[in-house]
């Protein structure tokens, strides 16, 4: 039935703008002994245990290299206050720029891998790549959480989401309906 609805068409290309996940994330890399960052949206959680996160990294990016070639990467995720500078790096490439010291990002050593946590973010994932299948098609890496880190004492705690056309939307409020999580008790502490 469509008479009478107010759904409009929307147009394919546009999707992106519908269901983009996030939160918008950094990917930290060491390569050639060089720091870099690189701004992902396109990314989702795969697995809970253990954790698998698929990321799309594509070859326009110099940190594309840098994870095909040593396997390893930190997932840094800022704060809402952390926004001009996240979209930043995502316009600039560390081919010409050192981000981590153009952008004033502190690095901290990671425990599992080489490339640095940011210390100025909400958490840090440290990643291996675990499966390069999808990559030649789709740019799609599929990563394991191997250690993680958040910093609870952090004043702005907001996340945000790129809605794919340069436009953010922030994350409200927390909503518990722990109690309907009937099924998936495991997942609550
Ligand atoms: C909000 C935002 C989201 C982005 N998401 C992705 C993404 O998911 N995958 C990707 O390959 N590039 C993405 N980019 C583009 C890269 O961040 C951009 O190409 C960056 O300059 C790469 O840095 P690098 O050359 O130092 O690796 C995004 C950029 C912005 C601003």
């Amino acid at each position: 039935m469509t008479g009478g609805s107010d759904m409009k068409n929307f147009p394919l290309h546009k999707v992106v703008r519908l269901i983009e996940p996030g939160p918008v994330v950094m990917v930290s890399t060491l390569y050639h002994g060089r720091a870099n960052l690189m701004t992902m949206g396109f990314h989702m959680m795969m697995q809970h245990d253990p954790p698998l996160i698929g990321a799309i990294v594509g070859p326009w990016d110099y940190s594309y290299d840098a994870l095909h070639t040593t396997g390893e990467c930190v997932i840094a995720i800022p704060g809402v206050d952390l926004i001009d500078k996240v979209v930043d790096i995502g316009n600039c490439s560390g081919n010409e720029v050192d981000k981590f010291a153009h952008f004033a990002f502190t690095r901290r050593k990671a425990k599992q891998v080489a490339p640095p946590l940011v210390d100025e973010c909400l958490a840090n994932i440290e990643c291996r790549v675990a499966d390069t299948q999808l990559v030649g098609q789709y740019d799609f890496f599929i990563l394991e959480a191997v250690q993680a880190w958040i910093n609870p004492e952090r004043k702005e705690q907001r996340i945000f989401h790129h809605k794919g056309d340069g436009t953010f939307s922030v994350a409200g409020r927390t909503l518990n309906r722990q109690d309907r999580m009937i099924r998936w008790k495991q997942f609550q502490d």
